[in-house]
This record gives structure tokens, sequence and C-alpha cells, in this order.
């Protein structure tokens, strides 16, 4: 192979530059979250980390990239809850989220928000369950494509209001934040890490945080329990993946390199000031991220069946 000696040996990992995929845009909640830890992570491993945005078809372009690259360690793969409800929702999929990578673990769970252009009418989110209802034809729901948390919240979000939406797909929540900004589309479901620096400047409306506590970074939107929703609950958690038959070695390195970047204090400062905060150490395993990750495909394709969603 490439990675140094080529006998297998895993000893000089990492002896060139790692790449981390970002399955949505640039400068959006995904990507955000993947350049808070990229550089400490790469300070621990004592080499450089490259990131790099593969767009598509709700992330499922970039996993399935990630699920066929030379299971090195030079390719590793930045994914949230989007990994476990892509099984539900495509018929095709073309990788199998157990199967075809090693899991790293676990980094981040963000909470979402329900936001609005400034100029759409309702001021509660009861007030804007009643008026998309009355206005299902024109209004506009901005996401990030099918198998998108941005998708899945506002999947919740059409079925606790009992109301089916004009979709607006874009390649990630930063353009369609942009676009929601401009006025261009009404509302979405986004995540702090993406929308809180818009809420706070005003260049949104935020009707509910989607957690079952208020979020610290913005402690006057309401939880959905709060404003009359409570059945729209879901944060985002993320991971990271490797391929499948990457050695466990250097896996183990970068589970160790991503558990040092989690406990760097910028990192949780950064976080923190965007809604969030990293996971506990003990779930920043391969072991932990899979369990996680299992139990979530299960509870995603119930939520998503009994939802009458049919896969694409
Ligand atoms: C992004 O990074 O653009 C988002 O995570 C997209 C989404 O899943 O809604």
């Amino acid at each position: 192979g490439e990675n140094g000696t080529g006998d297998g040996s895993t000893e000089g990992y990492p002896d060139q530059n790692i790449t981390i995929v970002v399955p949505f845009s640039a400068g959006g909640p995904t990507d955000t979250v993947t350049r808070m830890i990229a550089e400490p992570m790469a300070a621990a491993l004592g080499g450089k980390i490259v990131v790099q945005n593969v767009e598509g078809a709700g992330g499922t372009v970039a996993a399935g990239q990630v699920a066929t690259a030379r299971p090195d360690g030079y390719t590793v793969l930045m994914h949230h809850i989007g990994m476990s409800t892509a099984p539900a929702l495509y018929k095709d999929l073309g990788f199998q989220p157990l199967e075809d990578f090693a899991t790293v673990g676990l980094v981040t769970e963000v909470p979402m928000t329900v936001v609005a252009r400034t100029g759409l009418a309702p001021a509660t989110l009861a007030d804007l369950t009643a008026y998309v209802k009355a206005n299902a034809g024109t209004v506009t729901l901005a996401n990030a494509g099918i198998g998108a948390a941005s998708h899945l919240c506002g999947l919740l979000f059409q079925v606790a209001a009992g109301v089916k939406l004009q979709e607006v797909p874009y390649q990630g929540t930063g353009p369609a934040l942009t676009d929601l900004v401009g006025g261009q589309v009404d509302f979405m479901c986004d995540q702090t890490t993406n929308t809180t620096g818009q809420i706070t400047a005003g260049k949104v409306k935020a009707y509910a945080v989607t957690t079952p506590e208020r979020v610290k970074s913005l402690p006057d939107v309401p939880t959905t329990t709060e404003a009359g929703m409570p059945q729209l609950q879901v944060s985002v958690w993320h991971g990271l993946y490797v391929p499948a038959g990457t050695p466990p070695e250097v896996v183990r390195k970068l589970s160790g390199a991503l558990a040092t970047a989690l406990a760097d204090p910028a990192v949780i400062d950064q976080m923190a000031k965007l809604g969030t905060a990293p996971v506990v150490a003990a779930d920043a395993t391969p072991e932990a991220h899979r369990a996680h990750l299992q139990e979530q495909i299960t509870t995603w394709a119930k939520v998503i069946a009994d939802a009458g969603v049919q896969a694409s």
C-alpha cells in the first residue's frame, strides 16, 4: 500500500494527509463541527488533516464514496444522524452503515431549531402550525435532501402538524440558511451549530428548540414541549467513520485523537457558543458509536415506517 513501508504496518500512521469527508456544503453545521475538531485531532496524531466537502443526496453520496475508499485510515467520514435514517429512506442505498464502515467514535449531539425568514407572519410555533396548514400549497420548507437531519426534523414537524408541505432541497443547510435570511424560502428545521449566529443577529425568526431542555446559548427560545409540539424531539448526533477493514490499530489512533480533541477547552468553548458540547469520553469510542448507530437505525426505521414514508 501507500502507507509507508508497504508491508501493511501501521506504525508510521499517519505519514500522509488524512482527509475527513463532510457530506454537506462548506460553512454548514456538519462542516462547522468537523473544522472545530480537525486541527486538534491532527495535532494529537502528529499529522495533517484536510476537510473535503462531498455534497449530494442528503449525505449519501459522500458515505457511498467513503464506504469503498481504501481502508487505510487516510479517508475518514464525518456523518450524523443521517447515517441511521438513510437505510429506511432509500430503497437502493448502495452501502450498509453497519457492514461497510468501522465506527471511530461519537463526536457531539446538536439540538435543532425551527427557524423562519423574518418576514413570515406567525409569531409562535402554534401560530406557525396553523399558518402552514392554512397555506400548505404555498409554504416552502427547506432541507438538505433526503437523509439530512433537516429532512428528518421537517418530516417530524409535518407529521406532528398533520400537513404535507412543499420541500426545497439544498446541498446543505449552509446555503439553505442563506436563502432563509434572504427570504427565498419560508422555514426550516436546522442545527444550532448553523442557526445560532443568525438567530442572535435577528436575521431569522426562531420558534423552538427540539430538545427537552432549553439551549443555554439561546435562552429565549422555548422548547417544542413548551411551545405545544412535544412530539418534535430530535438532536443530531455526529460520528466519525472509516471504511470497514481499516486496521484496528489505526482506528484506535483516530479514536484517541478524537477524544483528545473533544477534551480541548477551545473546542468545548466553541461548541458551547453554538448550543452543543462534546460527547463524554466513553462515547468517543468505536464500541459506543457502533452500539448507538445500531440502536438509532432500529429507532428511526420504526418512526419512518409509522410516518408512512415511502423509500425513494
Ligand atoms: C449540513 O451540514 O448542511 C447539515 O447537517 C445538513 C442537514 O443534515 O440538515
